[in-house]
């Protein structure tokens, strides 16, 4: 290198050093304040049947959001909810909120990102609106109520979740998500102003399109600079500006173009993501700053190959979830979502449909940032209603202007690569279902183009019957309505699996997604023998179930489903073998509260999860890792305490090898290969107490080896955190599981102990559970049972540095505790 270019290398730095700097300097000058967490210091009240107002002597709970006080209640037969709701309570919630505001130059708007349900909200006594759908976000304008020079402003919220059942599911109730209070100069980009499209995108360049729009509160106009960099982490890619003029109160969209060279493409391994910072500049100051995080990628849903990202072929292999968290119920939490979210990458997934409603914002920004193709849905109904007061109720008034705020709210997450509307709508069956989908996608083509637009249906074609084992008739066809019009860009099947090698027959025009598959239904650690028994529970949806094992449970090994659903291995299978299937979604990868399908109370979750309710896997988790992961797997189940001479099958998950051999006390009982499609292998074994050992091989060489130890009786715990340290910011979680094990350390799989738990120092405990959907513990106690030897314990740091020392007791064994650190 010469010196001269030596010397230009030296400069370029510099200016890159002192761009960024400037970069910064404005970014925590405008942007940090712009929208500021607002959930702090709320003052709650849980309103009786009797007296459902405030007044002078109500007696106020002070607390921090999020917050669902469902999760709080006693689960009871009698509850409004009934079993779609878990059997929790519902009722009718105030939260107020006293603060101050400096600046009154400028706007302040609170924005709430969903509110469980009917919310109604007051500023200083005044009326601002009312928002029935619970998953919406929405902001109202303070500015013209408040009150500044240091005097209390108060905000109040009505929240009328009373009227029951209104979900198919738990949903929780409160100001479940985060509120912010956003403070903005006059002139700003409105909220969710910006939508970013990549309209051509080749391996050397992108083109960015980006739509911005201002907002001018000002009773005067405004010459303005709208100044838009790409930036790759602190690098600035490329930057454009634009000057405008915007007329008093007037709303004004502008539109940049910019380009990327050599762009890193968002995809699921690597989700590269750039940010479009927008200031908004009046005499050369910036007044107002934007930013908006976005991915350059190319897409297809397709006839013939399924899906493609990046032009390359990417089987879908996704999950559907509810929104709650376990015993954490809905309120929001950015680890508790992340956590799950991991925990399904760990399996394989890649894809996560929002059912049936648009999801919390955090969701999409990790599905941003880890890299899952997500459906977003906005319904689980239309005009028809599926339980007594559900949303269907407001669609006439609201469904417009609430679809066109999901639209825009999440239009620019690059991990969304479709738009649902609709989920098992009643209206399918009929003309009046066609009108309906024209008319929704209608809304959102005018919002966004870029993506296809899907209803899940059940099914899009006729079933000769409810039994899955009934095979498809495929010479005579009936297609539903909704289905049939054309109308929609990607058939979306709810169940039918049979149906779905017909697919290209059916719709030679549209390309297919299974939007919801498998309804396997599973308890955690039980096992029902023998394991080659197919079950579909319960006998028909709409018929009593009067089968089942007692205790209410479900058998993990994979041979249970309901009659609309399929096991998981005949779901895969099919969606494995066939390009033109683009991919499907499980239902579901978590348990969640309510619907415990086939069961009812003192059933209170669902058996659906690939994953428990405590986030501990079940056993087919692991077919799906040897399916969708390229790690070595080698799983192999049930566990290992039966009674002398007992019948036991035991399956083996495994990938990477091309035999299992089984060991009980060293004896060899065979090597097992998967033949044709096998997603498993199996041996009928006597039972011996002992060590039973799977060692798998590829070419004769080792690859994993694993052992199950019969465990002698309960004696102490193991217990492990997910993450050694975290954060002390009043939020952050630690999961911990406690693992009952006998006296040389084996785990004991079969314990249902009494635990009690304690917290000292910087941390508080906000969750207990152990994923059997009978337990009727509090989910916010200190003390409860372990489900086959296992229970889960969720710690929540303060805001102080220091240690937690979660303590578990339990009569008869010996006690244990474990240290976190909150730095
Ligand atoms: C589907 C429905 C889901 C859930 C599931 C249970 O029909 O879309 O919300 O109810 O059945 O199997």
């Amino acid at each position: 290198m010469s010196c001269f270019s030596d010397i230009r290398y030296v400069l370029l730095i510099s200016i890159i050093g002192f761009v960024c700097a400037c970069k910064q300097t404005n970014d925590s000058f405008l942007e940090a304040d712009r929208k500021v967490d607002f959930n702090e210091n709320w003052n709650f009240y849980l309103a009786s049947n009797s007296q459902d107002s405030i007044s002078e002597s109500t007696n106020w709970t002070q607390l921090n959001l999020p917050h669902d006080w469902s999760i709080e209640g006693e689960f009871n037969e009698t509850n409004p909810a009934n079993l779609g709701g878990g059997y929790l309570p519902g009722g009718l919630g105030w939260y107020k909120k006293t603060f101050q505001v400096k600046d009154s130059t400028k706007l302040t708007f609170i924005e709430f990102d969903g509110v469980y349900l009917n919310s109604e909200v007051w500023i200083n006594g005044q009326y601002l609106g009312k928002r029935p759908n619970g998953y919406i976000s929405f902001e109202y304008n303070l500015t013209p109520y408040l009150k500044y020079n240091n005097q209390e402003n108060e905000i109040l919220v009505k929240v009328d979740n009373s009227q029951q059942p209104n979900s198919r599911w738990y949903s929780g109730s409160g100001i479940y998500r985060n509120v912010w209070l956003k403070t903005v100069n006059k002139l700003h980009v409105a909220n969710w102003g910006t939508f970013i499209t990549t309209p051509q995108v080749t391996k050397d360049l992108a083109n960015v399109s980006l739509e911005i729009a201002l907002q001018n509160n000002n009773p005067v106009s405004k010459e303005t600079i709208v100044r838009t960099t790409i930036l790759d982490e602190e690098t600035q890619v490329s930057v454009t500006e634009i000057s405008a003029s915007i007329n008093q109160n007037e709303s004004k969209t502008i539109s940049q173009k910019l380009q990327v060279e050599n762009p890193k493409f968002w995809s699921v391994e690597t989700p590269k993501l750039y940010t479009a910072y927008t200031e908004i500049l009046v005499n050369n100051k910036v007044v107002d700053a934007y930013s908006t995080p976005f991915g350059i990628r190319t897409f297809e849903f397709h006839l013939e190959k399924g899906f493609l990202l990046n032009g390359e072929q990417v089987k879908i292999k996704g999950v559907c979830l509810h929104h709650d968290l376990g015993p954490l119920g809905t309120a929001v939490n950015r680890r508790a979502v992340e956590r799950q979210l991991e925990i399904m990458k760990n399996m394989g997934v890649n894809g996560i449909r929002t059912s049936h409603n648009p999801p919390t914002p955090e969701l999409l920004d990790l599905c941003d940032q880890m890299g899952f193709i997500v459906m977003d849905e906005s319904f689980d109904m239309w005009n028809n209603t599926k339980t007594e007061f559900d949303y269907a109720n407001d669609w006439d008034k609201w469904h417009k202007k609430d679809l066109e705020d999901f639209i825009k709210r999440d239009r620019n997450h690059p991990s969304i690569f479709i738009w649902s509307v609709g989920n098992e709508i009643q209206e399918q069956w009929n003309e009046q279902g066609v009108e309906t989908t024209k008319m929704l996608k209608a809304i959102v083509r005018k919002l966004d183009t870029t993506r296809p637009i899907t209803v899940a249906m059940n099914p899009p074609v006729n079933m000769p019957s409810t039994d899955v084992t009934t095979q498809f008739d495929a010479s005579k066809v009936y297609l539903n309505p909704v289905a049939a019009s054309g109308e929609l860009d990607v058939i979306g099947y709810n169940y039918a699996h049979q149906t779905f090698p017909f697919h290209q027959k059916n719709f030679p025009n549209t390309p297919f997604i299974a939007t919801e598959t498998t309804s396997g239904l599973q308890t955690r650690g039980y096992y029902d023998k023998k394991s080659d028994t197919l079950k579909r529970w319960p006998v028909r949806w709409d018929l009593p179930f009067d089968g089942g094992n007692p205790g209410n449970t479900v058998s993990a090994y994979d041979q249970v489903s309901t009659p609309w659903g399929s096991t998981h291995e005949e779901t895969w299978k099919i969606v494995k073998k066939y390009d033109f299937l683009s991919g499907m979604y499980i239902w579901t990868g978590f348990d969640y509260i309510g619907e415990p399908t086939p069961y009812v109370w003192p059933s209170r979750s669902s058996y659906f999860g690939v994953v428990d309710l405590a986030g501990f896997p079940k056993d087919v988790y692991y077919m799906y890792q040897s399916e969708w992961t390229d790690k070595d797997v080698l799983h192999v189940f049930p566990h290992w305490n039966w009674e002398a001479g007992e019948t036991v099958d035991v399956w083996a998950y495994y990938n990477n090898a091309d035999e299992v051999e089984l060991f009980i006390n060293e004896k060899s009982f065979g090597i097992k290969k998967k033949e044709n499609d096998d997603l498993h292998v199996v041996w009928r074994v006597p039972f011996e107490a002992g060590t039973l050992k799977a060692v798998s091989r590829k070419n004769g060489e080792v690859v994993l080896e694993k052992e199950l130890k019969t465990a002698g009786e309960a004696a102490t715990f193991q217990l492990s955190s997910d993450r050694a340290s975290i954060s002390a910011d009043g939020k952050d979680l630690a999961f911990i599981t406690v693992d009952i094990v006998d006296n040389e350390g084996n785990f004991v799989p079969t314990a249902s102990n009494q635990l009690n738990f304690s917290v000292e120092g910087e941390g508080k405990l906000v969750g207990v559970a152990n994923g059997d959907p009978t337990n009727h513990e509090s989910f916010k106690g200190n003390t409860h049972k372990a489900l086959n030897g296992k229970c889960l314990v969720v710690v929540q740091a303060t805001k102080k540095v220091g240690e937690i020392k979660l303590s578990v007791t339990s009569e008869g064994i010996k006690s244990n505790s474990i240290n976190i650190a909150v730095k």
